[in-house]
């Protein structure tokens, strides 16, 4: 390593890597993965020097495998992320996350009045695509993605 360089964080062997979440999006993640008591290997890194991003945040999760409504909840909080597979230190999969076209059961609509707050129905969201924002399929209440209120959270 040349002078003057630091290691900022280690590689991993076996598991997965969520890369360019915005900083201030990374604990939510956290929380919403259920890592609290996980018991393998896990770096959380904040306000990391990026390209793209102003500062990145990156979570490495040593062996795990994501699910799809992991996948669509990271992608409700963090559609610019990047999800990296890696097995024996290299990068097998590399995934740019998508914004959703349709969200059913993830999102919590805000209305109180709405009829997925009261009857046994999932919710349903569908992004309006100039905007970036989700328009309750029920009561028609439009939430911007900054509001966004997970269920599993
Ligand atoms: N990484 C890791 N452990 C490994 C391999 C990669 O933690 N064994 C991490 C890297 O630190 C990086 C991410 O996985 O944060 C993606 O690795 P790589 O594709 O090599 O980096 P970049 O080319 O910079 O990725 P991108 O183009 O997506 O920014
Ligand atoms: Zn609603």
């Amino acid at each position: 390593m040349s002078k003057g360089k630091e290691l900022l964080i280690g590689a991993i062997k076996d598991g997965i890597v969520i890369d360019h979440i915005p900083s201030k999006k990374v604990f939510l993640i956290v929380e919403i993965l259920k890592l609290k008591n996980y018991s393998q290997r896990i770096t959380v890194a904040t306000n990391m020097p990026s390209s793209s991003l102003v500062k990145k945040g990156i979570i490495k999760i040593e062996d795990k495998i994501l699910q799809e409504n992991e996948l669509n909840n990271i992608s409700l909080i963090a559609p610019d992320a990047t999800i990296n597979i890696i097995e024996d230190y290299e990068v097998v999969e590399k995934t740019k996350l998508e914004r959703l076209d349709e969200v059913e059961e993830l999102v919590r609509c805000d209305n109180p009045k709405c009829i997925s707050n009261h009857e046994n129905i999932k919710t349903k969201f569908v992004r309006l695509k100039e905007e970036n924002k989700y328009k309750c399929f029920y009561c028609e209440k439009i939430i911007s993605e900054d509001e966004i209120h997970l269920k599993t959270k």
